[in-house]
């Protein structure tokens, strides 16, 4: 049996990025004369069957730039049950001790863990019974507050940006308001960012609160400006006005699938403003495909810097990337708390600069209280949209 030896496996949703990290892994622990196998479907490859695949370079070379993951990945089954932020359930000990005896009879020296919240929060678990484990970061999400950025994340605002930037042609053709519906449980990263890159009219995300009368007001201001479409980016996350999540149905171990709220704001939309309105939700879009080049130098070193933990013995610590520094951090501080958009951040400044609505107040002028509160009327609002007409139309003439 070889002296050393790393073992690597990678847990949760997939995100692209995470062959990136098993191939920097890979070539970096070869480099220091480690040997790598990878565990299959997470942590389940673990144990009862134990399931791996050896790793080298032969059957990671090429993987640099495919999305999804080698080893595959899940977020359900036996070590599923902490899934969720600081929603701590032990796992079972039988099963704990299962996984130290794999990692003891395969001689592995360290287990690098590449995962969300959910799955850190299991190899916390593995570090507190003795398991060697390092951390690697990943989510499309970007909320794990220990680390700036995660991998993943900028492949899925690219792919929400170029979705937008497709909306946007046909949302203009047709004069409609277009919504467009992004991934993002507990922060709304992705859609205000997609939202600022794709040049989005208003962004709706958990982290604060809004109004249909407000998104109304943008639309209508938008429309006295001779502008007759909107482009909104909804995060799947973000709560109704009247509180409460839009969901689609609850997992056996109890994970909400979110989704559906892109809809309910059509409808309502609709239903205020008598205005042509369409919804297309991004869905798992944004989890496959090829990382972008910054997800694809993030990853790599986050690969090859997990090696350097297990080297250097500092386990139970995670990589993370705190601008310009890639260092480590414990996992439990990592998994105690979850990086949201600050509302008053510089990207909510710089998008209410520009002009985008977060649907928590009025477009800065607001002449169509009248109209808004009248909006059951659909006349009320047809003469507003002839004012708007008239408008578009002296907009030309002036050129
Ligand atoms: O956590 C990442 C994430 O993409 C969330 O934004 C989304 O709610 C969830 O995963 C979807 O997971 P599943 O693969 O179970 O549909």
């Amino acid at each position: 049996m070889p002296a050393k030896r790393i073992g690597i496996l990678t847990s949760g949703g997939d995100c692209p990025g995470l062959n990136a990290v098993i191939r920097g892994v890979v070539k970096a622990a070869t480099q220091l004369g480690y040997d790598c196998v990878g565990f299959l479907k997470g942590y389940e490859g673990l144990v009862d069957p134990v399931s791996y695949v050896p790793l080298n370079h032969k059957n990671t070379t090429g993987i640099l730039n495919q999305g999804g993951t080698i080893l595959g990945s899940t977020n359900k089954g036996r070590f599923a049950a902490t899934v969720g932020v600081a929603d701590r359930v032990d796992l079972d000990p039988e099963l704990l001790t299962g996984v130290a005896t794999t990692v003891e009879q395969l001689g592995i020296c360290g287990l690098i863990c590449v995962g969300g919240d959910g799955s850190l929060a299991v190899a916390q678990q593995f570090h507190e019974r003795g398991i060697p484990v390092v951390g690697v970061p990943k989510t499309i999400d970007n909320d794990l507050s220990a680390t700036a950025f995660t991998f993943g994340f900028d492949s899925a605002v690219a792919c929400a940006t170029d979705a937008l930037d497709r909306l946007h042609t046909t949302a203009a053709s047709h004069e409609r308001i277009m919504i467009l519906e992004v991934m993002g449980r507990h922060a709304g990263w992705i859609a205000l960012h997609a939202g600022i890159a794709g040049g989005g009219d208003v962004i709706l995300i958990p982290e604060i609160p809004w109004t249909f009368e407000n998104v109304c007001h943008k639309i209508l201001d938008r429309d006295s400006q001779g502008k007759r479409f909107t482009l909104i980016v909804v995060a799947e996350g973000a709560e109704r006005p009247d509180g409460g999540l839009v969901a689609r149905e609850r997992s056996e171990s109890g994970q909400v699938r979110l989704g559906g709220l892109g809809s309910i704001v059509a409808a309502e939309l609709e239903e205020r403003l008598h205005r042509e309105t369409r919804t297309a939700v991004l869905g798992h879009l944004q989890r496959g495909g090829p990382p972008t080049t910054f997800d694809r130098v993030l990853a790599t070193q986050f690969g090859a810097h997990a090696v350097r933990l297990v080297v250097e013995h500092r386990f139970g610590h995670m990589i993370r990337y705190q601008p310009p520094l890639i260092d480590s951090v414990p996992i439990i501080k990592a998994v105690n708390g979850i990086s949201r958009v600050a509302p008053d951040g510089a990207a909510v400044q710089a998008a209410r600069a520009l002009g985008i609505s977060f649907g928590d107040r009025p477009a800065d002028e607001s002449p169509f209280a009248r109209i808004l509160a009248e909006s059951q009327d659909a006349s009320a609002v047809e003469e507003h949209l002839e004012t708007a007409a008239t408008v578009t139309a002296q907009a030309i003439a002036i050129g």
